[in-house]
């Protein structure tokens, strides 16, 4: 069920709108740790977190729309003002919206093991993880994963311990919990094992952030484009050194057309929109499309400017 528009409004973290690193006390209008809940699936578990420490703010992390919804309920219901959640892929923002050392504490519950290996850079907790650790937590400060998988467990141990930035303490199995999250209740409805592992941080080290601009500016293309040009942009890839990009669509609008685009940083991909427009005084422009906004990467932005460099010599 959806929640009330107030309380995506009061819940709903907009980051793409702000500057980055973000500012947590301006967002929570005080200063407090923060701690980060990456794949909070219903959000059951950072509901009752940030009850259960008033003193901190919260922010959660979701890949789906649906997760985000029945979070925000969950928070109305109790009320909470200390938690936000931001829709997108962990894997990418915990590196891009936090100041170095600015975590408390990183919980990751239950993730999504991916277990093929040809699926492995789907894995949140792939090596460039512990190099965002390194960066984000605050020294002293933990990450803990939680999980039914000992492989994956094993694995995410491997990675952390192989950073010397971290004090890993060795996996404990069926640990006490206080509060058990959804998955964990049916996974030990059906007699699974449960797997924690905490890392420390002792040396923090810099993570290079990628996105630095908030806007994307509008290109202009001297000569308006024909149809012609314009369908021939279907299933062109552009590569770039550190991504890719690929037009999937095209669809005329009542000012120009409509790109519809597939923007790839290493494995953080997005879909997006772009506009061509063309203006009466006959200058062609292409811009972004505001909704799905994507996050300004450096593939969104070498996409458009290749599609701006096809159009010009169409
Ligand atoms: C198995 S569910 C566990 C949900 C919750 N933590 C629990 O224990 O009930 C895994 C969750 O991780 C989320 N997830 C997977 N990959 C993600 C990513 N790259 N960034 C953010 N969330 C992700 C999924 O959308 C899903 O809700």
């Amino acid at each position: 069920m959806k929640p009330s528009p107030s309380a995506l409004r009061d819940h709903l973290l907009h980051p793409e709108d702000r500057d980055l690193p973000l500012k947590a006390e301006e967002i929570f209008g005080r200063k407090a740790p923060l701690a980060v809940e990456v794949g909070f699936g219903g959000g059951e578990y950072l509901n009752w977190w940030a009850g259960e420490q008033p003193d901190w703010n919260f922010i959660g992390i979701e890949l789906p729309l649906d997760c985000i919804f029945r979070a925000a309920r969950h928070f109305e219901d109790s009320k909470r003002s200390n938690v936000r959640l931001v829709q997108g892929d962990a894997r990418y923002l915990l590196r891009e919206l936090f100041a170095a050392g600015s975590l408390r504490h990183v919980l990751m519950q239950f993730p999504m093991p991916w277990p093929k290996e040809k699926h492995a850079k789907h894995r949140v907790s792939s090596p460039g993880f512990a190099a965002t650790l390194a960066d984000v937590l605050e020294p002293g400060c933990s990450f803990e994963l939680v999980t039914d998988q000992d492989w994956y467990a094993a694995e995410t141990e491997t990675h952390l311990s192989a950073n010397p930035a971290f004090d890993v303490t060795p996996v404990e199995i069926n640990p006490e919990r206080p509060f058990r999250t959804r998955y964990e209740t049916k996974w030990l409805e059906e007699g699974r094992q449960i797997y924690r592992l905490l890392v420390t941080l002792k040396t923090p080290a810099a993570a290079p952030r990628t996105l630095k601009i908030k806007k994307m500016e509008t290109l202009h293309v001297k000569t308006p484009p024909t149809q012609e040009a314009i369908e021939a942009l279907v299933g062109q890839r552009f590569e770039h050194g550190c991504g890719v990009g690929q037009v999937k669509e095209v669809f005329r609008s009542s000012d120009g057309w409509v790109v519809r685009i597939l923007a790839a940083d290493d494995a953080f991909s997005q879909l997006f929109h772009a506009r061509i427009v063309v203006k009466k005084d006959g200058r062609c422009l292409l811009r972004i499309d505001e909704v799905p906004r994507p996050y300004y990467t450096a593939a969104v932005r070498q996409t458009l400017e290749s599609i701006s460099r096809v159009l010009q010599n169409a």
